[in-house]
């Protein structure tokens, strides 16, 4: 089902964009219903500037909240971050532990803008090999934020794509063999209902940013018909008129999902 903006929505889009031309290319063309982004360059900004990597991170915390009120004023209603991949966990362990505090302390601290904007935070993942500090701050932020109807903010954590599928065929195979499904019974739908993501629509759009033109084992299954937008803008320096810049991509986008294109 197409997405349209809400008026307000529209008007932001008017603005940001109107130059008063015929040429509109985003005009009645639907926007995502779920944006996944791969927020990468963290390191190589601190890099460039001679500071430790987690001098990145936290910038880059700078940029998650630009971008979560820009879609929230665009009435977006899911995003979803890859915050800690199950690959980060070979990083060094003084990276890991200062990621994690930071993790923390921004489930801690945005409890009210959270709830002033009616955002839901929600995670996928290995939920528990994260150390049990953060485990209990996100089940306490998740608790709090529980009615939040206007965007779902959902943080990858300790998650990986191969991890997630692998997990879901085991369920999977497991009510088999107890036979509570028969094996006709498995659909793509079902598969889907396996997933971390059950519930959420597939992302419509992924940004990924630093300019890397990889997937990195994010959200595999549910990206089968994202567009896909990379930036070459780091992480860090990340900001709303980037995630404007992505959406707009989007919106003049032509979506055939293996179609042709209807007249
Ligand atoms: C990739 O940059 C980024 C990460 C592995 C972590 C992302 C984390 C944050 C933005 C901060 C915490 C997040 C939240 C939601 C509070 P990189 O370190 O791989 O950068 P590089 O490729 O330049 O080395």
């Amino acid at each position: 089902m197409p997405y349209h903006p809400s008026a307000e929505a529209q008007k932001l889009i008017d603005r940001l964009v109107g130059d008063g031309s015929a040429e509109q290319p985003w005009a009645g063309k639907p926007l995502p219903k779920h944006v996944a982004i791969i927020m990468d360059g963290n390191g190589r900004w601190a890099g460039d500037r001679g500071l430790p990597r987690i001098e990145g991170h936290r910038e880059g915390i700078q940029s998650v909240r630009a971008v979560a009120q820009a879609c929230r004023k665009l009435e977006i209603p899911y995003l979803t971050l890859y915050a800690f991949s199950t690959e980060n966990w070979k990083r060094p362990r003084t990276e890991i532990a200062a990621l994690m505090k930071l993790l923390r302390d921004f489930l801690k601290e945005e409890i009210p803008e959270m709830l002033e904007n009616r955002i839901r935070l929600d995670s996928i993942g290995n939920i528990k090999k994260l150390p049990l500090y953060v485990q209990h701050q996100l089940s306490k932020t998740s608790r709090a934020t529980k009615a939040g109807d206007m965007m779902q903010l959902t943080l990858a954590l300790s998650y990986g794509s191969r991890d997630e599928i692998t997990q879901a065929v085991k369920k999977i195979a497991r009510k088999t063999v107890q036979g509570k499904i028969k094996e006709s019974q498995i659909t793509q739908e079902l598969v889907s209902e396996h997933l971390f993501t059950a519930g959420m629509p597939d992302p419509d759009l992924m940004i990924r940013s630093s300019g890397e033109l990889r997937v990195s084992n994010y959200l595999l299954w549910q990206i089968a018909y994202a567009e896909i937008h990379v930036t070459p803008v780091l992480w860090p320096d990340f900001r709303d008129i980037h995630f404007y810049q992505a959406i707009l991509d989007y919106m003049g986008r032509d979506r055939r999902f293996g179609k042709v294109r209807s007249k």
